[in-house]
Formats: structure tokens, sequence, C-alpha cells
């Protein structure tokens, strides 16, 4: 199996789970729920918008379409994901009569160049091979986009001790040690609740301190295994190459000016609402040695 067949059914079951647990997807729809992307809401109205990568939960899919676009394109690998992805958006209300949803390839984009109001590559480019193909990528994102539209990129964190040290060596462990793929590929909810009352009745019989198993539940819930597949199963995660300077150049080198860095404070339910600060105070010097540069979202316009 290639590698982009490998990404997508990942993807396709990671996403069903979303799109089955409304907490989940609630949490993550929290993300896009206000973001205009600094042009503000009115400016969608009536916009031709391109959702590159778009997955099949489509919370990206469902702020287009809920912000008034006349228009929201999608595109993912293959067609597996289109019906769990029309499930998806009409469980959230969202008109289908807008929605054209189609096979594509970010690498080559089947719509006609300058055709785009706006255009999301939201998390995709990091699961190509090579800093080449997400140079590629990037290029036929910039080539849809019309003159004076937008052009959004989000690509994860780059650099720190989270994502140039941690997960490199968890990911390794995961392609390298059965049982731990085993383990993670069978992780859900349930999984990790058996888990934690292992552990609650284990330190209670060893006289050990007294656990709260409801708190443990909503530190590693639903939300965190979904974090945990996310990081740990994709054949490529290049978000360590996806520096600052290189998105810059790529934006540069396609004709985009106006090059803005979107900075988002994450409301997370799980673990993770610990670091979030950290996360989105990038200054901090702590947040440095974690997250390095940073979480990498940037918007720009074609001159
Ligand atoms: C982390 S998910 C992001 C999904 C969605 N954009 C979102 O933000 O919820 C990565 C997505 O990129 C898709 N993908 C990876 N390589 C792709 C390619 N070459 N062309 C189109 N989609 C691709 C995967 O199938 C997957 O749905």
């Amino acid at each position: 199996m290639d590698y982009k067949t490998i990404t997508r059914s990942l993807y396709l079951k990671q996403h069903s789970r979303i799109s089955d647990n409304d907490k989940t997807f609630n949490r993550i729809f929290g993300i896009y729920k206000d973001q205009n992307y600094g042009l503000g809401d009115k400016w969608f109205k009536n916009k031709i918008v391109l959702d590159a990568g778009c997955g099949n939960f489509g919370a990206l899919t469902v702020r287009l379409s809920k912000l008034g676009c006349h228009s929201v394109y999608a595109c993912d690998l293959g067609k597996k994901w289109i019906k769990p992805m029309r499930k998806s958006l009409k469980k959230r209300g969202v008109n289908l009569k807008n929605i054209k949803l189609k096979d594509g390839d970010i690498l080559k984009l089947n719509y006609p160049k300058n055709f785009f109001d706006f255009v999301a590559n939201n998390g995709v480019l990091p699961h190509l091979k090579n800093k080449n193909e997400i140079k590629r990528g990037f290029a036929e994102g910039a080539k849809v986009c019309k003159k004076g539209g937008y052009y959004f990129t989000s690509f994860g964190v780059s650099g720190g001790l989270v994502q140039s040290v941690i997960f490199p060596a968890v990911r390794n462990f995961y392609n390298t040690n059965k049982k731990f793929k085993k383990f993670i590929d069978n992780l859900n909810h349930k999984e990790i609740s058996k888990i934690l009352s292992f552990i609650v009745q284990n330190s209670k019989k060893n006289k050990g301190p007294k656990l709260d198993i409801n708190y443990l539940k909503e530190m590693f819930s639903e939300d965190f295994c979904v974090f945990l597949h996310n990081h740990i199963q994709a054949p490529y995660w290049l978000t360590n190459e996806c520096t600052k300077e290189f998105i810059i150049k790529m934006y540069k080198a396609n004709g985009f000016t106006n090059i803005k860095r979107i900075k988002k404070f994450v409301k997370r339910t799980d673990i993770r609402k610990y670091f979030a600060p950290l996360h989105f105070e990038r200054e901090n010097k702590v947040s440095k040695i974690l997250y390095g540069q940073g979480y990498m979202q940037f918007i720009a316009q074609k001159k």
C-alpha cells in the first residue's frame, strides 16, 4: 500500500470516531467556531472557497458553510470519505446543496486556476513525503486561489521537546514494536477507562494515594485518544520541517503578500488544558523549550 492510501485509511477511522462523538466533534469545532482568519465574518458571504484535504468529519467545512459562503468545495484522497463526510455535515445542519465534495490529491488539484476566493490547507501538507512534495502541494493550493484571494495554511508545531524529541521517539516505537502498535491502534476511551480503573484500584489496594477515577477519565478522554492517534499513526508527520522561514518563503515564491501568522487559544478539555496556555504564549521560555517555534498557521493574499 502506498503511503497516501495508508494515511487516508487511518484518517477515515479517526475522523469517523470524531464525527460519532459529539463531545469531541464540538471540542474541535470550537477551534473554528469564531474563526474568520482576521478577514471578518462578513467577508465570507457569497465567496467560493476550498477546503483541501478536508477529511471526513468536516469541522472547517461546517464553519465555512455557516459563514455563508456561496459554495464550499472540499476534497480528499479517494472516494470512501465522501459518504461519512456527507453524514457528518448533515448531522451538523449544513445545507448540502452548497457543498461540493470530490476525490482530489493536494499534489494535483483538479480545479481551474485562479478560481477560489479562499483556499484552506488545514493540517494536510505535513503528511506529504518530503519538503519537495510540501512545496508542490503548497503551490497547487496557491494556483487555484484567485488574485486578491486568501490562502490559509496550517501545519502544526515546529520544533521543541514535544515534537522534535518525544513524538518522533513514540512514532519510532509504534513502527518497530508490534505490541505497542496494536495497543495504540485499539485505543479508545473504553480501553483507557479500564487502564485507569486498574491504576485506581491498585493504588487503593497498595495503600497508595486516593485517586479520583472521574477526574482521570476526564483528563484521558476520547479527545486524548484522538490526539494520540493523530500524532502517532500517520506515515509522515513533517511539522518540524515546516518552520516559519520555510512557510514564508513558500508564500513569497508563489506570489503572496500580506503574510500573517495566526494565533489562537485552543480550549482543551483533557490533560492538554494544562499545556494550552504554554502552547499559546509562544514567547514564554518554557513554551520555547516544549514547542520550539510553536504552532504554524498562516494566511496571505495573492498578488
Ligand atoms: C490531520 S487530517 C486534517 C483533516 C482536515 N483538514 C481537518 O483539519 O480536520 C489530514 C488529512 O489530509 C488528508 N491528506 C493527506 N494527504 C493528502 C493529499 N495528498 N491530498 C489530499 N488530502 C490528503 C488526509 O486524508 C486527512 O484527511
